[in-house]
């Protein structure tokens, strides 16, 4: 029999696959509990999504509680937004669907919702198409009067939140706005990876979610904790794993959620009894060569002074002052202004990232193809 892999990777399983957040668990529930809307912020791939679905899980089993989870990454306009919403809000299906769509298509006139068979899983899903005649504003608050007029409460997490800056149509942010704050049986979680963009939205006076959240500055998962769930995971297949290979896991993956998980997932795959150091750098190097493609693309993308910055950083791993004399020097780069324009380009293209304390490749085996790529040819 396949044995199944613990270091789940892209999705949520359960909590016997979920490492701790043990702090800032108790922090979203803390807001939930008592009504605030949230906002967590992070960068991409450490685990915002997690927790969300990590959190519903846990709660989800209350009496009179629907939670209700919306991603909005792939969605590019206010049909988009319309479609996804009604969608979550309509549910899973289930026994109870024909009832919720009879009471919500009286309610909300504009949107059809079709059960069709998905031809990958052979399941019952449900589509959603949209009508004409009413405007999408009132389409919205079309919406939100169905969650109103129900007996229970709702947490509804909208993921990707800064997603809805990229719509074409304006006004929606002063909707939504307008609606949340009438929606009293609701609590809302907003998150995403667009830091600037998110504090801009809910930290701007001018804006119309100014100051109306909470926040959660979603940090890296605590190391020994990590250290723990590793060896249990390992421990509990009957393999062993060495103290210091797991500290090698975590300094290559600089505790990176998802680059943790990546690597995990590959080793405990190998069904290897002892998991030593030099397993672990041989399954590192294969992950750099399997994704080289990739990375010869991101090359392909830049050009040569924007790539030679990158390595420089990625040599570094981490640039307090990428304009300084000293590392200009030592990487022999180009002119300040000339970092100082690359630097903003790169970080547009989420290739860098920029934080507290300084700037950095953003994708972490990126980073380790970058460092290595003059000893690996
Ligand atoms: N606490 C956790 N324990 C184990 N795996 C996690 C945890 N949080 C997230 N993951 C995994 O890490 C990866 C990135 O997490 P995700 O929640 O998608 O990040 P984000 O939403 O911040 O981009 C996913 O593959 C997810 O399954
Ligand atoms: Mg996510």
């Amino acid at each position: 029999m396949k044995t199944f892999n613990p270091f789940v990777l892209g999705r949520y399983e359960s909590p016997e696959y979920f490492c701790n957040r043990t702090e800032e668990l108790k922090r979203v529930d803390n807001c939930i509990k008592n009504q605030r809307n949230l906002t967590i912020i992070s960068h991409r791939r450490l685990g915002k999504t997690g927790i969300i679905l990590h959190y519903f899980n846990q709660i989800h089993k209350q009496k009179e509680l629907q939670c209700i989870y919306l991603d909005l990454m792939h969605t590019h306009s206010t049909e988009d937004f319309i479609k996804a919403f009604a969608k979550s809000v309509i549910g899973k299906f289930d026994r109870k669907t024909t009832q919720v769509i009879k009471t919500f298509t009286s309610m909300v006139k504009s949107i059809r919702p079709s059960i069709t068979i998905d031809s990958m899983t052979g399941e019952p899903k449900i589509d959603i198409s949209l009508q004409d005649p009413v405007s999408r504003e009132t389409t919205i608050e079309e919406i939100f009067t169905y969650l109103k007029s129900q007996k229970m409460s709702f947490i509804i997490a909208f993921d990707e939140f800064q997603q809805i800056n990229n719509y074409h149509e304006k006004k929606l942010e002063a909707l939504l706005r307008g609606q949340i704050q009438l929606t009293t049986n609701t609590t809302f979680i907003f998150s995403g990876s667009q830091k600037h963009m998110l504090l801009s939205m809910f930290g701007d006076n001018q804006r119309p979610f100014y100051q109306s959240t909470d926040f959660l500055n979603l940090g890296k998962i605590d190391r020994e904790e990590y250290k723990k769930f590793i060896a249990y995971h390992f421990e509990k297949n009957k393999s062993t794993i060495e103290t210091e290979a797991i500290d090698l896991i975590l300094d290559l993956t600089e505790v990176h959620t998802f680059y943790v998980q990546f690597i995990c997932n590959k080793l405990y795959s190998t069904n290897s009894k002892k998991i030593t150091i030099d397993l672990v750098v041989n399954t590192m190097l294969n992950i750099l060569k399997e994704h080289e493609v990739i990375y010869y693309n991101y090359r392909n993308l830049m050009t040569e002074h924007q790539f030679n910055l990158l390595k420089a950083i990625a040599l570094e791993g981490l640039v307090k002052m990428p304009t300084s004399k000293d590392f200009i020097q030592k990487y022999r780069l180009s002119a300040a202004s000339t970092i100082k324009t690359n630097l903003d380009s790169l970080i547009n293209k989420e290739m860098i990232l920029q934080d507290e304390i300084g700037y950095k490749v953003y994708d972490v085996f990126f980073g380790q193809w970058l460092k290595r790529l003059d000893q690996l040819y």
